[in-house]
C-alpha cells in the first residue's frame, strides 16, 4: 500500500476502486497525500467492512464511500484525477478501465496493481490508449507485485513496453529479485514444454526461449549494476 501511495501525486482528487477495507483512502489522508478520496466498492460485505473502518477512524468522515461498480460510481462533478485499481485480477482491471465514462475528462491517470497476469495487462494497455509512464515493484508477505502508472493518451499507443524497461530506468531495488523469479518460472515452463506433446509446443518453445533471452539480458545488465 505504501508503494502505491508513493505513486499518487500530492493534492489530487483520488478514487480507490475496489477499496475493500478502505485502508488506502485512510492512508492517503493520514500521510497528507490527498485531501479528498472517493472509495468505491461493489461487494456488500467489503462495503460494510469499509463503512465500519471509516466509522472507527478519526479521518473516516473525509472519505466518500460509495457502493458501485468501478468507474461507473464516479460523476464528472467529483473531479477525480487519478484512480487506483489494486488487488484485482488483470482481466477485471481491464474491464473497469474500459467502463470509463467519457465525461470523466479530468481522470487521466491510473495506478494499477494486478494480482494476476501482470504481463497481460502490460501488453493490453497500449492498444487501449494507455501509456505506461512508470512501473514499480512491491513486496508484501514475501510476494512480489507489479505496479503500473498508466496515463490515458488520445487513441491507441502503438508500442507495448517490454518488461523491465521502466524498472531498469528507475533502478527498482526489487528488480533483481523479480528477474530471478521470472527466470526460474520461464526455465520451468521451457523444461515442461520439452516433455509436452501439445500441438503448439514448438510455437510456445520459441516464444518462451525469446522471453528467456530477454530476461537473461536484463539480468546481465542489472547484475553488472549498469
Ligand atoms: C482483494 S480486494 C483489494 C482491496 C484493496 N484494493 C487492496 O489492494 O488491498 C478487491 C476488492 O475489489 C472489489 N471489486 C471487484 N470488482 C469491483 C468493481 N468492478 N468495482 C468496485 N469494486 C470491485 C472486490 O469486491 C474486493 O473487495
Amino acid at each position: 500500500m505504501a508503494k502505491i501511495a508513493e505513486l499518487v501525486p500530492s493534492g489530487k482528487v483520488v478514487a480507490d476502486i475496489g477499496t475493500d477495507h478502505a485502508l488506502l483512502p485512510l492512508y492517503l489522508l493520514e500521510q497528507g497525500i490527498s485531501d479528498s478520496v472517493i472509495a468505491v466498492e461493489v461487494g456488500d460485505k467489503p462495503f460494510a467492512r469499509a463503512q465500519k473502518n471509516l466509522e472507527d477512524h478519526p479521518l473516516g468522515t473525509r472519505v466518500d464511500l460509495r457502493l458501485g461498480d468501478g468507474l461507473q460510481a464516479l460523476q464528472p462533478q467529483d473531479g477525480v484525477e487519478i484512480a487506483v485499481i489494486a488487488g484485482l485480477g488483470s482481466g477485471t482491471i481491464g474491464e473497469i478501465l474500459q467502463q470509463k465514462p467519457p465525461n470523466l475528462d479530468k481522470l487521466d491517470t491510473f495506478i494499477l496493481q494486478p494480482m494476476t497476469r501482470p504481463d497481460d495487462l502490460r501488453a493490453w494497455l497500449p492498444g487501449k490508449g494507455f501509456a505506461i509512464a512508470h512501473e514499480a515493484l512491491a513486496k508484501d508477505d514475501g510476494r512480489l507485485y507489479e505496479i503500473f502508472l498508466a496515463v490515458c493518451q488520445d487513441g491507441s499507443v502503438s508500442t507495448s513496453l517490454p518488461f523491465g524497461e521502466k524498472l531498469l530506468e528507475n533502478e527498482d531495488p526489487l528488480l533483481k529479485e523479480y528477474l530471478d523469479l521470472k527466470l526460474g518460472k520461464t526455465r520451468l515452463i521451457l523444461e515442461s514444454l520439452s516433455r509436452s506433446r501439445r500441438k503448439d509446443r514448438d510455437e510456445l518453445r520459441r516464444k518462451f526461449a525469446k522471453e528467456l533471452k530477454k530476461l537473461e539480458r536484463l539480468m546481465d545488465i542489472v547484475s553488472k549494476g549498469k
